[in-house]
């Protein structure tokens, strides 16, 4: 009699400690999964780096990554339109880029850490339109004093082949250069940023 009180007791005793570990067990598995393991997982998938080789991008020609849900045009420029570039600064609205945003590690003319590759992130400063790349050199609707660079569709905006604006265009500045850095001499991380030499 006084053996089943004590089992019915410790029967009651576990029972109860179970209930509680199992409720505490439930709330910190929902707390994880609601409230921050998901996000946290997107949050990183959405902000990670992105590693690009861009061996296979022609001379003069573009390949568009996306990094954080944005279009990152990468173009190999030849020597002509890096020549190009020099040439038309006293058309451009912020030629040595003093107020548009690309990390201290990047030519602020050429825009870039290796002359040749260029990187912007491909949204227009007016509205977030992406530009169309036209490369070509005095396209008949672009004029004949086009050198190549990029329009934007949406209100007209003209920028060069290191993504600087022109004067007097609905955007105010030039195309954003993203964080990168080189892991190869063709795998480009874009999100990381180059360590100063
Ligand atoms: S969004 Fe590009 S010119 Fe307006």
């Amino acid at each position: 009699m006084s053996n089943d009180g004590v089992n019915a007791g410790r029967r009651r005793f576990l029972v109860a400690a179970t209930s509680v570990v199992g409720a505490a067990g439930a709330v910190g598995a929902a707390v994880p999964f609601v409230g921050s393991w998901f996000p946290s997982a997107k949050a990183k998938a959405a902000g990670a780096p992105v590693k690009v080789n861009v061996s296979k991008v022609e001379p003069g020609q573009q390949m568009i990554a996306e990094w954080r849900g944005q279009p990152v045009f990468i173009v190999r420029r030849t020597p002509e339109i890096l020549a190009n570039l020099k040439k038309i600064e006293g058309q451009l609205s912020d030629p040595e880029s003093k107020n548009s945003a690309q990390p201290t590690y990047v030519d602020p003319e050429v825009r870039s850490i290796k002359p040749e590759i260029l990187l912007l992130v491909g949204i227009c400063t007016h509205l977030g339109c992406s530009p169309t790349f036209r490369p070509e050199v005095a396209p008949a609707d672009l004029g004949k004093d086009w050198v190549g660079g990029y329009f934007c569709p949406c209100h007209g905006s003209h920028y060069d082949l290191a993504g600087r604006v022109y004067k007097s265009q609905p955007a105010p500045l030039n195309l954003p250069v993203p964080p990168h850095s080189y892991e190869t001499d063709s795998i480009i991380v874009i999100g990381v940023d180059q360590e100063k030499a």
